[in-house]
């Protein structure tokens, strides 16, 4: 009986704010704000026909990268992202890492879209080569281990680096084609500078590609791994090697990303 009094305090306010609100209250400039937003939330949430989002994102944005002025990298498509990219911060974070290392030779494991791909082939030199492995979408069931259910979007597709094809910086790019479980990385052993590991997430590909990456190092190379804090997989085979495998003792998260990082 008390909550049924209590609720009908309460409904009677409401009915008296809103009864204010929608008379007398419409001279008032917060009213109208307050009416404005209900209407954002209760009348084109319920009939936006699409449901795409009612106020699209239109204040130019800038990062602490813009605002300390310690931005060395150049970038293409920096704040087009979407699933399966790094993020906008990411994709900055690597790009002035590779502007940094200067690498001759760059491997990565999962091209997707290119989008890494290129921003990694315009910061490094002229002369500089960057391989980028990917899964045909062809051999997406003939894995030699598993991959994970939620990354078989980024496998099946038609194109395998978009981003990067008929650019001015695809002379630099070379693309190969396997899965980096049975691929051969032998004609690059002590040969690469730099490696960006964003593959398979699964556990088992986490750790078949890293130790498969040490092995195509040359001394004091630096890789790069995506998707620490996002996937378990990657998680659990990074937090593993890095308790158990002294060779990678020097491993870091950098802070406000997923990524990590072990300069060799
Ligand atoms: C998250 S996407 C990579 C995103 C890309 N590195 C970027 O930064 O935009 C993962 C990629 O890894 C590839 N991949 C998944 N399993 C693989 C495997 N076993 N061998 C090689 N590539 C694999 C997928 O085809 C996909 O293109």
């Amino acid at each position: 009986m008390k909550n049924l009094m209590n609720n009908f305090r309460l409904y009677a306010g409401v009915l008296r704010r809103i009864s204010h609100t929608l008379t007398v209250g419409m001279l008032n400039a917060d009213r109208r704000t307050s009416l404005l937003s209900l209407y954002h939330v209760y009348y084109k949430n319920n009939h936006s026909s699409d449901h795409t989002p009612i106020d699209p994102y239109i204040i130019p944005k800038t990062d602490v990268f813009e605002l300390f002025g310690n931005d060395n990298a150049e970038y293409e498509g920096v704040y087009e992202c979407g699933f399966g990219h790094t993020t906008e911060f990411e994709l900055k974070v690597i790009s002035n890492l590779v502007r940094k290392a200067n690498p001759q030779r760059i491997f990565e494991i999962g091209t997707f879209e290119g989008r890494t791909t290129l921003n990694m082939a315009l910061n490094c030199e002229a002369n500089a080569e960057i391989i980028t492995l990917d899964l045909p979408a062809s051999e997406l069931k003939a894995t030699l281990m598993e991959i994970e259910d939620g990354e078989v979007r980024y496998v099946d597709k038609e194109v395998s680096g978009e981003r990067f094809m008929g650019h001015a910086m695809s002379y630099k790019i070379k693309q190969v084609f396997g899965d980096s479980a049975t691929f051969s990385f032998d004609e690059y052993k002590n040969s690469i500078d730099l490696a960006f590991i964003d593959g398979s997430h699964a556990y088992d590909y986490v750790i078949n590609d890293t130790e498969k990456i040490l092995s195509i190092m040359r001394p004091n190379g630096l890789i790069i791994w995506h998707d620490y804090t996002n996937w378990e997989g990657v998680r659990a085979a990074m937090n593993e090697l890095y308790s158990n495998d002294l060779r990678l003792k020097n491993l870091k998260h950098i802070g406000g990303t997923s990524i990590l990082m072990l300069q060799l």
